[in-house]
């Protein structure tokens, strides 16, 4: 089988395609012939050798990849929902990026009939994100408005998507105009271009009371305006901080960029959060894969909206497995929207 390892942090270059033995199940465990491998944000912060469960967890060499699609191609003894042959598309802690792929029968779908392969493997990390933050982590009434910041790549679009399903009012902000028919498209009652508008008179304008919800991966460029931003019992969901991080085209990680971000990191004061009565709540699902009863509730449910018409498959744009550099080029210019997976 084929994978792509790397050994230690760095640019581009670091994504080596190499063939590995076959893999074996255990008890309880499936392998899937691989067709396709998500690409997340997080998977370039694998590379750079800055993301924390990945250093904390595993550490190096690894192959990123949190989710993928198939076929299931061997079966572990004792495993009953799957057999040979079955399309399937799951989660993997690390090691999506593989021509096979071996996990517990629980982290294992069947193929939603209204997916390909690429939309499927680039369904679960996005829209579990978005789950955890609007429906798992908070409890926002019918027609809460929501503040969604880089709506229109990976997790926003997700988001948007869950926010139409269910009936929330969503705000969506993108850094670039190309960006901005696609986020309409998904539901968004407002679009905000900040790349040509002032962002918080925008969002003074549109909701002078508040938010219920601010959701923002941004980091300090927008922190302390997002808390702003909301109406007393409002939440601030922060679950990311890619503006600190670099947009270069060389793909090499900038530790002074990195370093004056944590500075301008803000502090939030708790006896200010109760006297606003407002919320700050961070999460990162990539240390809580072993709370099953998170990921079993997230799936069935984002399942049955996907039957059920609520959801559809996400925006994907291709890579070969060989582009691997390629798909992380894109994915860092913060230029693209909706998925980006890898095909074996
Ligand atoms: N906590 C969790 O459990 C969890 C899970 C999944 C993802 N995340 C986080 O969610 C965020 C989105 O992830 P994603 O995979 O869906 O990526 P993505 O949204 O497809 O891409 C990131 C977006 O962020 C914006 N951006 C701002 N500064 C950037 C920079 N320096 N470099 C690159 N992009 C920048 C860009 O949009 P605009 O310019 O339009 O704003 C870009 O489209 C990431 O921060 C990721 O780490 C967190």
């Amino acid at each position: 089988m084929r994978k792509i390892v790397i050994h230690s942090p760095g640019n581009h270059q670091k994504l080596c395609l190499e063939t590995h033995p076959d893999l074996m199940p255990n008890p309880g465990e499936v392998v899937v012939e691989t067709r396709a491998a998500g690409v997340n944000y997080a998977d370039v912060c694998v590379r750079w050798g800055v993301y924390e469960s990945a250093k904390r967890l595993v550490g190096w060499p690894i192959t990123p990849g949190f989710e993928f699609s198939g076929v299931v191609s061997k079966l572990g003894s004792g495993v009953e929902r799957f057999k040979i042959g079955d399309p399937v598309f799951g989660v993997t802690f690390f090691n999506g990026y593989s021509s096979q792929v071996c996990v517990l029968e629980k982290q294992l779908y069947p193929l939603p009939s209204k997916f390909n392969f690429d939309e499927a493997a680039g369904f679960p990390a996005v829209f579990l994100t978005a789950y955890h933050a609007l429906f798992q982590l908070v409890r926002l009434p019918e027609s809460a408005s929501i503040l969604v910041h880089s709506a229109g790549g990976g997790v926003g679009s997700a988001i948007l998507q869950l926010a139409r399903a269910r009936g929330l009012m969503a705000t969506g902000v993108v850094g670039s105009s190309h960006k901005v028919e696609y986020v309409r498209s998904l539901g968004a009652e407002h679009v905000i271009d900040k790349s040509k508008e002032d962002l918080w008179k925008v969002v003074k304008q549109i909701r002078p009371d508040g938010f219920d919800a601010v959701l923002d991966a941004n980091g300090p460029e927008t922190f302390s305006g997002s808390y702003e931003a909301l109406r007393p019992t409002g939440k601030l969901i922060a679950y990311g901080s890619h503006g600190i991080l670099p947009q270069s085209h060389s793909g090499r990680m900038n530790y002074l960029k990195a370093a004056m971000g944590l500075l301008r990191m803000p502090k939030f004061d708790p006896l200010k959060l109760i006297t606003d009565n407002k919320s700050l709540i961070g999460f990162n699902l990539s240390f809580l894969f072993d709370r099953d009863d998170l990921l079993t509730e997230g799936f069935r449910d984002l399942q049955k909206m996907v039957e059920q018409g609520l959801l559809k498959p996400p925006k994907v744009t291709p890579f070969a497995i060989s582009e691997a550099h390629e798909a992380h080029r894109l994915i860092e210019s913060g230029g693209s929207t909706g998925k980006i997976v890898l095909r074996f």
